[in-house]
């Protein structure tokens, strides 16, 4: 697993480092091969790990023809335990892949299986790991597979979240794997990354709705999608911070190279936001209830006939963005509330901005007709002590972008 050869490594940031591979049965399992190419090109030293169904669609001579480098397979070799125990191969990395993930690996890892040579390395290892899922857009969609995920997730496992498109099986949807690119520069901000404006900055960011419980199975819930909320962490990211992101229930992958805490209701989301904290920035994009019922049942409240539905009995939730913006030792230094209206957008935006002593709100309107809330664009206004800067409509990634860019101008 040595550094690449000379000839081929221009200079690079992640010249001499070391990635295990781990290759498992999917059908992207030949994209592995160029991932492993670009890594190389890079100066990476590449050692794979093939699963026994991953080698149905690899072959061990292709990878080792292009890392280099041995590749690994049966636990139980004497030769390979021998020359490279298990424990150790799964120590000798700077960082371990899994690419392509099947939902196999990513249920084998959520739940702590070691049957074989690559559950056994990820279960052993002290080192990041990053996942790359591919496979079938049911699969990925089965509640287990999105649980497996948020286990993993929890866990400070990263990901490379698959991308939406057409499928080898002949279906549309998420599931493809990153392409290597991806892949590459996901590992590039865990191995090196880029010394950002943001670099040494804590942000914490919270994204989509949360779920208040009326009984075990019912909620109160909003149409927040997150997305603009992981777009902000995604990009404050890019831009050198550490980020936590703490997001309700959402559809949407994990943003990659971000700590996340996966929470339900508002409640949480405080505890979760406090115990984040001390952090510079502080973004809460999340959509959060302003209130909770009163007293969630128990078991779940039976419809019986001739009985009029029950009544419920709201009372607020804690305020999350005042709690944080009020005046105290961990007060990050840029607190940025969200103001979503339907009515009077600047006049509520200014009045929450005192009210609740952010230093800027980002307010956008979403009435219906808008189709902002859930959907892939954003309009926004920034309004601060300063005034108020209107943006044009923009995708949710490049208000992000272009939001993270404006906080570290704040910051510098
Ligand atoms: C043609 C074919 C393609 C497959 N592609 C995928 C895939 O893309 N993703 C996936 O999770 N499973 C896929 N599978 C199923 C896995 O190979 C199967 O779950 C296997 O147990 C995974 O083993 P591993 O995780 O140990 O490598 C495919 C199976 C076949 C026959």
């Amino acid at each position: 697993m040595g550094p690449a050869p000379n000839h081929e490594v221009e200079r690079h940031a992640m010249n001499g480092k070391r990635v295990l591979l781990i290759v498992s049965g999917g059908i992207a399992a030949y994209k592995a091969l160029e991932l492993i190419r670009l890594l190389r090109r890079q100066g990476c030293g590449v050692t794979c790990v093939l699963t026994d169904n991953g080698g149905q669609f690899v072959t061990r001579l292709s990878l080792q023809a292009l890392s280099e480098s041995k590749v690994y397979s049966d636990l139980f070799s004497l030769t390979d335990e021998s020359e490279m125990g298990h424990i150790q191969l799964s120590r000798a990395a700077d960082l371990v892949v899994v690419a392509p993930a099947t939902a196999n690996i990513l249920a084998k890892m959520a739940s702590g299986l070691a049957d074989d040579l690559a559950s056994t390395v990820l279960l052993a290892t002290d080192k990041p790991v990053l996942v790359a899922p591919a496979m079938n857009v049911r699969m990925w969609l089965h509640p287990a597979t999105q649980a497996n995920m948020a286990t993993l997730a929890q866990r400070g496992v990263l990901v490379v979240p698959p991308n939406e498109g057409a499928m080898a099986c002949n279906e549309f949807g998420p599931g493809r794997l990153a392409e290597p690119p991806e892949i590459l520069a996901a590992i590039e901000q865990i191995l090196a990354p880029a010394p950002g404006p943001l670099a040494g900055r804590h942000a914490l960011v919270t994204s989509g709705p949360t779920h208040e419980p009326i009984d075990p199975v019912r909620y109160l819930a909003n149409r927040s999608s997150g997305r603009q909320g992981h777009a902000i962490a995604a990009a404050l990211a890019d831009l050198g911070a550490r980020v936590t992101l703490v997001c309700g229930p959402v559809t949407i992958a994990d943003p990659p190279g971000v700590t996340v805490r996966h929470i339900e209701s508002a409640r949480e989301m405080l505890d979760a936001c406090q115990s984040a904290l001390p952090a510079d920035i502080a973004v809460f994009a999340a959509a959060v209830a302003d209130w909770r019922v009163d007293q969630a049942a128990t078991g779940k409240i039976k419809k019986q006939p001739g009985v009029a539905p029950p009544g419920l009995t709201l009372v607020p939730n804690p305020d999350i963005l005042a709690t944080i913006a009020a005046a105290g030792p961990n007060r990050p230094r840029l607190v940025i509330g969200f103001a979503a209206e339907t009515d009077d957008l600047m006049a509520n935006a200014q009045s929450k901005l005192r009210r609740k002593n952010a230093d800027w709100i980002v307010a956008n309107d979403v009435s219906p007709e808008t189709g902002i809330m859930g959907g892939m664009e954003n309009a926004v206004n920034i309004v601060s002590a300063d005034g108020i800067e209107t943006w044009p409509r923009l995708a949710k990634d490049d208000v992000a972008r272009r939001l993270a860019r404006r906080i570290a101008e704040a910051l510098a």
